[in-house]
């Protein structure tokens, strides 16, 4: 089963969205295996964001992520990569689908309210940045079990 790391950023945070946000990976049907808030400094979100070092929005970003708290999330289920990717929207908000994330509830393209792991091997660096192994926790959707035992 795949993992992805999403974040709920700092201006999301702010203005009272994390449930929200938390609720449309959960009626996705993935399962949270690691959930923690977290104020980061700006050389932790430099390292995170490393890629996108020598871009022009790259000061800017990193001011940005480390201006308040966040939530780091790990969540697994069957393509959950492109699936959270999905239900994020596009980077800015204005080009997001109708019913993403971003669009509801992002206000620029660097306030977009929420990452997510962009391919396999991002995920294979991200998750790790934030979780260790025992900290990621196994369980059942008992939700999304078929039989007897199946909740409403
Ligand atoms: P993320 O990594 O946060 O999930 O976002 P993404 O893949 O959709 O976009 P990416 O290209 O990886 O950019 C990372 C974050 O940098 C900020 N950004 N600002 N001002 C700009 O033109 C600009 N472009 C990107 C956003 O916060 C974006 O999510
Ligand atoms: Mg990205």
């Amino acid at each position: 089963m795949e993992r992805t790391l999403a974040i709920v950023k700092p201006d999301a945070v702010a203005r009272g969205k994390i449930g929200e946000i938390i609720r449309r990976f959960e009626e996705a049907g993935l399962r949270i295996c690691g959930l923690r808030m977290v104020c980061l400094d700006k050389k932790e979100v430099e390292q995170f964001y490393h890629i996108h070092r020598g871009r022009p929005f790259f000061e800017s970003l990193t001011d940005f992520m480390s201006s308040g708290p966040s939530v780091v999330m790990v969540l697994e289920g069957e393509r959950v990569i492109p699936t959270v990717r999905a239900i994020m929207g596009a980077t800015d908000p204005a080009q997001a689908a109708l019913g993403s994330i971003r669009r509801d509830l992002a206000t620029t393209i660097e306030q977009n309210a929420v990452h997510g792991s962009d391919s396999s091997e991002s995920a294979a660096f991200e998750v790790p940045y934030f979780f260790a192994a025992v900290e990621l926790l196994d369980y059942t959707r008992a939700d999304r079990v078929a039989g007897p035992d199946r909740e409403a």
